[in-house]
């Protein structure tokens, strides 16, 4: 069952919502080449802690680290640790924040130096497809009009969509009802209400959808080996339409 959040629940989930964009933003500012990606995870966990707030993820189903950093072919749930970012990568940073009982979760990919013009393409459309998928979360629609606006953005770029991994209501829990598709499936889903909080969070291939999972049993790559891309927000729908609660 989907869980509506009150007026009072959703201002609450502001406060987790800003700690996790600011954490995301600070490793974002610190993503350069020569960094590693366990050097952003303990920026990330520090203030996270700093901010009187818990890291989502730490401990999560097993998972051993604060943020995921999913390196190019790496879709997400990439565990950080020694690897050192060179020119050209890109990075995808995923982090949650639990404060006051309620989960903020973002992800964002970041361009480490000079990257391709096909990259950079690759994140825009990523972003465009998240904004895509937001406006159509209105009172009233479908669930299926998120997947099917979200879908559309990336295929009609030219790139494809991943079927493994979904986005998700977020609330008291990282991870509630219902499960956010980023293409159609033969489910409307349900109606979408004011009070719905989603976790809306496409991850776009520059070449085919297929991915598989490392020996790690964590990170997801795609299987041609070709980049890809995650943005994510946690969006509550009001009365006035979708607001973002992961905001800095
Ligand atoms: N942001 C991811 C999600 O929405 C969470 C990563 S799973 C974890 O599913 F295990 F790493 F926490
Ligand atoms: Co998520």
């Amino acid at each position: 069952m989907t869980i509506l959040k009150s007026r009072r629940e959703i201002e609450m989930m502001k406060d987790a919502g800003k700690i996790s964009a600011q954490a995301l933003g600070l490793v974002g500012e610190a993503v350069r080449v020569g960094i590693t990606t366990g050097e952003l995870d303990a920026i990330a966990k520090r203030f996270i802690e700093k901010s009187g707030a818990v890291p989502s993820f730490l401990g999560y189903g097993g998972y051993p680290a604060t943020i995921c950093a999913s390196v190019n072919e790496q879709v997400v749930h990439g565990i950080p640790g020694s690897r050192v970012l060179m020119s050209g990568d890109i990075v995808s940073i995923d982090l949650g924040a639990i404060y006051k009982g309620y989960h903020g979760d973002n992800a964002k990919t970041y361009a480490v130096g000079q990257i391709s013009k096909d990259a950079q393409r690759l994140i825009d459309v990523t972003e465009q497809a998240f904004y895509a998928g937001m406006d159509a979360f209105e009172t009233g629609s479908r669930l299926q009009s998120i997947s099917a606006a979200v879908q559309e953005t990336a295929e009609n770029a030219g790139f494809s969509v991943v079927r493994e991994l979904v986005g998700h209501g977020i609330g008291q829990q990282l991870h509630e009802e219902p499960n956010v598709p980023n293409f159609v499936t033969g489910n409307k889903g349900p109606r979408l209400r004011v009070g719905m909080v989603l976790a809306i969070e496409p991850m776009i291939n520059m070449g085919g959808k297929e991915t598989y999972t490392l020996s790690d049993g964590w990170t997801v790559c795609t299987s041609d080996k070709s980049m890809s891309s995650h943005f994510e927000h946690t969006v509550a729908l009001t009365e006035n339409g979708p607001e973002i609660l992961t905001k800095g």
